[in-house]
Parts: structure tokens; C-alpha cells; sequence
């Protein structure tokens, strides 16, 4: 996690970094810090520390624990002018939320600060083995233990330092650094953990991702593992780290705007994602149901797609909300009215340590939002090694992820902030609904006259989602009766039961209510014996559905144990109504689409629960956007 941005160029570096860490504090968001080299003398005392009688400027450093805005309003009495400086915005993982463990870290004689996104695996062993030669630490971090590395083997050469700690290190990482008496350079390297550089006139910036830069330049380069740039803000070099040959390197256009990724006068991230579902609906049927019995995946090549006509079974791994999307995957790919192909859906952290009996004509598809989670990175690389064809569906343009698959589907949400995802998810289930069609179509099991029919239910979805929108009373009152409730149940079958697990992700995660979500046939294997007159119960019910009868019966069982029924039922069911204390309305849909629509309730009403009860809903406790480490 964390997120690291740096610039070099003509204007003052520290409002350019604060900007940038604003727009990554999405990656993490315990503390957050800044270092840049003063031009002039600068008499503010800082967190800085004294230099060794060189004529150049020491560095100035901030920190402050907490969010970007606590470093700000500190930065705000007064900073130097610099025109090269870096930041960090972090996410813990060595050493506590605290302002002595915030980014930036000196080396111990000042001379270089270093911000870092990952994990130095071996810094106990580096830390005991530098403390022998005389380092004192500060901190307890393993960033810290990484910036005494670089300085050990810093001779007035940044890049070479670097280079020759980056030998020393275990484990994955993104550092960007400055040296004091090299006041016109950044020096940065990759391994694992994603860095972009972006291209300006005479001036030049590198971050965790894009969101940073766009206000500046849409002119990137994405760094590949193993490679260092050096940025002035006149040129870029980029090198292997044990080479010093320079690389040519791609330039790319991101086409987000930097009003796509604000909030658009909405309350919340969170909420303006949610609303910007029907949209998100229809770019992707834009982009893929081109005609009326036409589904088309532009990035699937004919290599791929005769792989994929002959493939044996197809894997999906991924995490979280992702894995969800996995699980209706799982239905949708071999649902007999689709493309019928054998699927299992995988959370990556258990896959990349099982040994799948994957075989050389299966495939695997690799559901991510940011493109960059540790777990479904690794799981990807062993894929790869075990040479099954990989496809990533991801909505971050350019992302590691992206990157290394095979192929890559991407889900066109645009840049999604909020911690808890939505619309990436809706993206996802669109996307997976239409590739198992058109994997159908692919393999002969679906006839163009199906497909028409699919096609034309999928293009009423959004606006069916823009209908649950615009009536959200019953969501609201039940947010109001229940949201002092601690435990909730969510229960679904078939394509929903992937939804009962998300609908109680969504609520924890952003409310801190313990909510636990179950296949409903499980109900009389444990969970009914928490059922009593202050249980809630939120039941997934669409009424077209091989199972609704089976739902029905559960729901029956709640209301006889006086549980409290919140239902997500089609349209003047009024079965359903009766036995519901509270009923959220969905229109009428597929089954294979059902999910599309029972997602959206389950976002509100966490939404709003998590509002009534003052919860941070973008930027909630211990979690961060991209989970870039294990
Ligand atoms: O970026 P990814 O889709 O790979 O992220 C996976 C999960 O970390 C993510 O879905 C997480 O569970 C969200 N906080 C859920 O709202």
C-alpha cells in the first residue's frame, strides 16, 4: 500500500506534492509526509536533520501522523522554496501509525530522504548488520533500514546506490529518492510495487499511479519491475538496475480527466460512484454489444479467442468485492443457457499458495479494480509460469496487472476512490456476463436468436439501475430503524449468494457492524439459531430465479423466529412484501443479470448506515484502496 509521488521542474515542489498525496491518500492514510531541498536558507526549524558542513541546503522535512490534511495545515503556517522534493501518504505495515514512522527517511547522515511503497523482507538482518557498522535508527520501520542502505553505498552517486542496495534487498518495493548535494535529480526504482512517471514541459513527476499527475500532465510512463529512472527536469533515463544501458521507453496518453476523479458535488466518493453506475452500464455496452446480436472484446486476439473456444475449464482468482464478481462468474460461465465451461472462482491468497490442478488448456482470469493487488499479482506470475493463457479483467488503464496478463478486458469504470467498491464491481459483472456470452456464442452453445435476447435485456440495465436510484425511501428508513444494530445476516441463493457476501463486505467494511453473509440453504446449519426479534436479516429474492421458491421458504423460517426482514425483491412481489418489514424494490430482469440490480441496494443501505453512524465511508479504519502488499 501507500503512495509515493515526486517532482522535479521550475515551480515550488511542495503545493505540487501535497496535490498529488491528496489524490493518492486513497492507498493509505495513517501519515503522511513530505522532504524537499530548499533552494535558499531556510530559518523554520523542521524534523530535518543537520548535514555535514556541505555548502548544500539540508533537507527540510514534514510529517505528521494522521491524514494529508493535518500535514497540510501544518505545511500551510510557512515551506520553503524548493523545486524538488517528495511524498508519502502511508499505510502501516512495519511500526505504528506514528509521526516518527511517517515517510520520508534520512540516511543517517542526511545526506538522502527516501519514500517507499512495499516491503524490505530481509530488514531485520540489513537493520542488525548496519547497526554493527554504527547506524542509529529512528523509526521502526523497514523504510528507515533502506534509506541507511542507500546512504551506505551513496558516493555522490545516487543511481548507483540505489542500484547496488536494491541487490541487498528481499521483498517488493517502489522508492523514490533525493540526495542532498544532487539537488537537479530524482532517483527511482521498482520491483513489484507500481511507479508512473509523468511528462511535462521542463519539469517531470513520478507517483504510485496516475490520479497524481493528471492535473499536470497526461503524458505517462509506466515503469517496469527491476528498473530505475533517473528524472531532471529536462530528461528522463530509465535503466535496468544492473545495467546502464538506457531503455526506450513507450509513452502513453491516460484520457482520465481530473474532474473524473473528484467528486462532483456528491457527499462521498462512495456515493458519486454509486451513481455513476448506469453510465458505467452503458460505456460497456457501448464498447461491446456493438449490434443487436454482437458482443465484441477488442483486446482478444484470434490466438486467444481460438484458446479460449477449445479451453477446459476457466479459474477466476481474485479478492474482496473482486472475488464476488468471481463467484457470479462461476455461474455465469457455466450456466447452461451461457457458455457452459467448468469455472471455479478462487480468493488469490489462497491460490497462490494451493497447487491448483490447472492444466495447459485451462484459463485464467485475473478480476481486479486497481489492477496492482498484491495476492492477484502473484497468483498471475504462477499462472504464467505454468503457461495457462491469463486474461485480466481490470479497470486501471496501464496497471501491473494489465500489464502481464495475456490479455487484458478492461472494465471502463473510470477511476473508482472510494475504499468500498461499486462501481468497479457493477463493471465487473457486466463485463463477466458478457464474455460468458460470448464465450457461448464462441463455442456453439449459444444461437444468435439467444444472444439478440441477452443483448437486449443487458441494454435496459441501466436504466433499471437508474430506477432503484431514484427511489430510495424504503432504504432510507431502514437505514434510520436499524443502523444502531450490530449483527446482520445477509442471505442469498444461486446467482445472488455471491451478493449476500457482498452486501455484508460492504456493510463492515465501511460501518464496522459485524455482518456475515451465507448461501440461504445453509440457514438451518447454524446461522437460524441467531434468529430472534432483534435479528436483522437481509434476504436476496429477485423473482426470476431457479431458486426463489427455496428463498421463499427461508424467509418463512425468519418470520416464524420474529427476525427482522429486509428484503431485495422484484416489483410487487407482494409474497415477499407480506413476510418484509422492509422491502427494496428491483425491476424485473434476467436471472444472469439479477445481480446487476441487488448489488445496488446493498450499496445504499451500507451507505447510509455508515453515514448515520458518522463513519469515514471513503476512507475507512485499517484498509486502503490497493492492497499492494500480502
Ligand atoms: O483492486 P482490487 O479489485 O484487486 O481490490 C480487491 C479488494 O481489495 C477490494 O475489492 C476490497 O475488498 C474493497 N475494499 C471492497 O469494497
Amino acid at each position: 500500500m501507500c503512495g509515493i509521488i515526486g517532482y522535479i521542474g521550475k515551480r515550488k515542489a511542495i503545493p505540487i506534492l501535497i496535490q498529488g498525496l491528496e489524490r493518492l491518500e486513497y492507498r493509505g492514510y495513517d501519515s503522511a509526509g513530505v522532504a524537499c531541498l530548499p533552494i535558499a536558507k531556510f530559518d523554520r526549524s523542521t524534523d530535518g536533520q543537520e548535514g555535514s558542513g556541505s555548502i548544500h541546503p539540508r533537507f527540510c522535512v514534514y510529517k505528521e501522523r494522521g491524514k494529508i490534511a493535518q500535514l497540510k495545515s501544518r505545511i500551510n503556517h510557512g515551506f520553503p522554496d524548493a523545486h524538488i522534493g517528495i511524498g508519502h501518504t502511508r499505510w502501516a505495515t512495519h511500526g505504528a501509525p506514528s509521526k516518527v514512522n511517517a515517510h520520508p527517511h534520512l540516511g543517517p547522515r542526511g545526506q538522502i530522504a527516501l519514500v517507499h511503497n512495499g516491503i524490505v523482507e530481509n530488514y531485520d538482518e540489513l537493520k542488525s548488520e548496519l547497526k554493527r557498522k554504527g547506524s542509529r535508527f529512528k523509526s521502526e520501520t523497514d523504510t528507515e533500514v533502506a534509506a541507511h542502505l542507500i546512504e551506505s553505498y551513496y558516493h555522490g552517486d545516487l543511481a548507483q546506490a540505489m542500484r547496488l542496495a536494491a541487490k541487498r534487498i528481499k521483498g517488493f518495493f517502489a522508492f523514490v529518492a533525493i540526495a542532498r548535494s544532487e539537488p537537479g535529480r530524482i532517483c527511482a526504482l521498482k520491483r513489484s510495487n507500481p511507479l508512473v512517471v509523468g511528462i511535462g514541459r521542463g519539469e517531470h513527476f513520478i507517483a504510485s499511479d496516475v490520479s497524481a499527475l493528471l492535473s499536470y500532465t497526461k503524458n505517462v510512463i509506466y515503469l517496469e519491475d527491476n528498473e530505475l529512472v533517473e528524472l531532471k527536469s529536462d530528461s528522463i533515463r530509465v535503466t535496468r538496475i544492473g545495467s546502464r544501458k538506457r531503455l526506450k521507453k513507450k509513452v502513453s496518453r491516460v484520457d482520465w480527466s481530473v474532474e473524473e476523479a473528484q467528486k462532483g458535488g456528491f457527499r462521498h466518493f462512495m456515493l458519486k460512484e454509486i451513481y455513476e453506475q448506469p453510465r458505467v452500464l452503458e460505456e460497456i455496452l457501448e464498447k461491446r454489444a456493438v449490434g443487436k446480436n454482437t458482443i465484441e472484446f477488442d483486446t482478444i486476439s484470434a490466438k486467444i479467442q481460438s484458446r479460449l473456444k477449445h479451453t477446459d475449464k476457466i479459474y477466476m482468482v481474485s479478492c474482496g468485492t473482486a472475488y464476488h464478481a468471481g463467484l457470479v462468474g462461476d455461474y455465469l460461465f457455466e450456466d447452461e443457457q451461457l457458455a457452459r465451461i467448468p469455472a471455479e472462482a478462487h480468493v488469490s491468497s489462497e491460490f497462490r499458495y494451493s497447487a491448483p490442478l490447472i492444466g495447459r488448456n485451462d484459463a485464467a482470469i485475473f478480476i481486479t479494480q486497481s489492477g496492482e493487488t498484491a495476492d492477484t499479482l502473484a497468483a498471475l506470475r504462477q499462472a504464467k509460469k505454468r503457461g495457462v493463457l491469463t486474461i485480466g479483467i481490470v479497470n486501471v488503464v496501464g496497471s501491473t496487472i494489465a500489464r502481464e496478463a495475456d490479455a487484458v478486458i478492461y472494465t471502463h469504470a473510470g477511476p473508482e476512490i472510494g475504499v468500498a467498491s461499486t462501481k468497479a464491481y457493477l463493471a465487473q459483472l457486466m463485463t463477466l456476463s458478457l464474455l460468458s456470452a460470448y464465450l457461448g456464442v464462441l463455442r456453439g452453445r449459444l444461437s444468435k436468436s439467444q444472444l439478440e435476447k441477452f443483448v437486449r435485456e443487458a441494454k435496459q440495465l441501466p436504466r433499471k439501475v437508474s430506477e432503484i436510484l431514484q427511489n430510495q425511501s424504503a432504504i432510507d428508513q431502514a437505514a434510520r430503524a436499524l443502523y444502531r444494530k450490530g449483527h446482520f445476516l445477509y442471505l442469498g441463493r444461486g446467482y445472488n449468494f455471491p451478493n449476500a457476501l457482498e452486501g455484508a463486505l460492504k456493510l463492515k467494511e465501511i460501518t464496522y457492524a459485524h455482518a456475515h453473509g451465507y448461501a440461504a440453504g445453509e440457514m438451518k446449519h447454524g446461522p437460524i439459531a441467531l434468529i430472534d426479534s432483534e435479528q436483522p436479516v437481509v434476504c436476496l429474492a429477485p423473482r426470476k430465479s431457479r431458486t426463489y421458491d427455496k428463498m421463499l421458504s427461508n424467509i418463512e423460517e425468519i418470520h416464524a423466529r420474529q427476525g427482522i426482514i429486509i428484503s431485495i425483491a422484484t416489483e410487487n412481489d407482494q409474497m415477499i412484501k407480506r413476510r418484509s418489514r422492509f422491502i427494496f424494490w428491483i425491476p424485473n430482469t434476467l436471472e444472469q443479470f439479477s445481480p446487476i440490480l441487488t448489488a445496488v441496494p446493498l450499496q445504499l443501505f451500507a451507505y447510509k448506515v455508515a453515514v448515520l453512524n458518522c463513519r469515514d465511508v471513503d476512507q475507512p479504519r485499517n484498509l486502503a484502496k490497493s492492497v499492494t502488499v500480502e
